[in-house]
């Protein structure tokens, strides 16, 4: 299998650093270079935490991190839009308000790999632009302001690029609102502009990645795997267990989604998404009760060309067997 080159965009952020290690671990997928974008946190924490996860691999030398967006592209011009940071928060029992992510990565020290003086935006336009055709894939795991922001400067990349995989929204799921994902819902604008690219667009939504939940029992054994990058992989998800639990309690209680991770894990064996279907989907940007809902067209005639392949199920023992092959290094 033809290894995928890739390049990352992600809004570090828990699920985000375990994409980041099964992306450089995996035979399969050459990690050209990662950029970094608002979401999770603020832009300085998504890549002083990317930058900690790239110091733990010792990759450094080899995958550049180039800073993105700081905000979303136009959502923030109206009050009641803004995702804000960290996705659900809540404050338990009273207390002390707790959020999705952490601020920085504490498992892992300080970086000190710097990020480049490049932007995001200008380091997909000139990487793709000077690329074959075919050459790229990209794989954005955040809000998709940058990838949108690229595609504005210089359209041309979404003839040049292979495809875009991209973690986001939600068919039966959501988890910012009652309609919208995170990833989408904090920059609508920017998720129609890449699903109607004209690039070929997989869509990895929560109705894939909620199937796919790693369990409290899975994280003892990954601890027991006793490298650096099982060990982050294990804290990472046990961060989300304890997350989960009480902001979006999934069916099994003690086990997580780790989305992003999911993103990557489908270019590395794609069997681990299932029910992936050939769609209509447009993102509502009108900022009402459905601002950044991802609506599929259910008619078999859409008025629209269908545009996105979306997968609408994954099978979680694959996914869970593939993580542990990967941190193994036989992924
Ligand atoms: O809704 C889940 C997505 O939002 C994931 O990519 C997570 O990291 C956050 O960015
Ligand atoms: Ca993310």
């Amino acid at each position: 299998m033809a290894t995928e080159k890739i390049i990352l965009d992600v809004d570090t952020g828990s699920d985000d650093a375990v994409a980041i290690i099964c992306a450089a671990l995996s035979s399969k997928i050459e990690l050209h270079s990662i950029c970094t974008v608002w979401g999770n946190r603020p832009l300085s924490q998504t890549t002083e935490n990317t930058l900690r996860v790239v110091d733990m691999l010792g990759i450094g030398e080899k995958v550049k991190v180039y800073p993105g967006c700081e905000t979303s592209m136009v959502a923030t011009l109206l009050a009641n839009r803004h995702a804000g940071y960290g996705g659900q928060r809540k404050s338990v029992n009273g207390g002390e308000e707790k959020s999705m992510h952490q601020e920085t990565i504490d498992e892992l020290p300080p970086a000190h790999t710097l990020p480049q003086d490049k932007r995001a935006v200008m380091h997909y336009v000139d990487t793709i632009m000077n690329s074959e055709d075919g050459e790229f894939t990209l794989v954005p795991v955040g809000p998709l302001t940058n990838v949108a922001m690229a595609l504005r400067v210089e359209p041309r990349i979404a003839k040049k690029i292979k495809q875009i995989v991209l973690m986001g929204g939600g068919c039966r799921r959501s988890n910012s609102t009652a309609a919208a994902e995170f990833n989408i819902w904090g920059d609508p604008e920017a998720a129609q502009i890449v699903m109607t690219c004209g690039a070929k667009v997989t869509v990895v939504p929560l109705d894939a990645t909620q199937n796919a939940c790693i369990n409290s029992d899975e994280v003892a054994e990954l601890y027991k795997l006793g490298t650096p990058a099982a060990t982050c992989v294990a804290d990472m998800i046990k961060h989300r267990i304890e997350a989960y639990s009480y902001l979006q309690p999934m069916d099994r209680l003690d086990s997580a989604p780790v989305h992003d991770a999911l993103t990557v894990c489908y270019l590395i064996q794609p069997d681990v998404l299932e029910q992936v279907e050939l769609v209509r989907c447009d993102v509502d940007i009108s900022g009402g009760i459905a601002d950044g809902q991802t609506i599929i067209d259910p008619r078999a005639y859409t008025d629209l060309p269908k545009n996105v392949n979306f997968a609408f199920f994954a099978n979680r023992d694959k996914f869970s067997d593939l993580l542990f092959k990967i941190l193994r290094g036989e992924g």
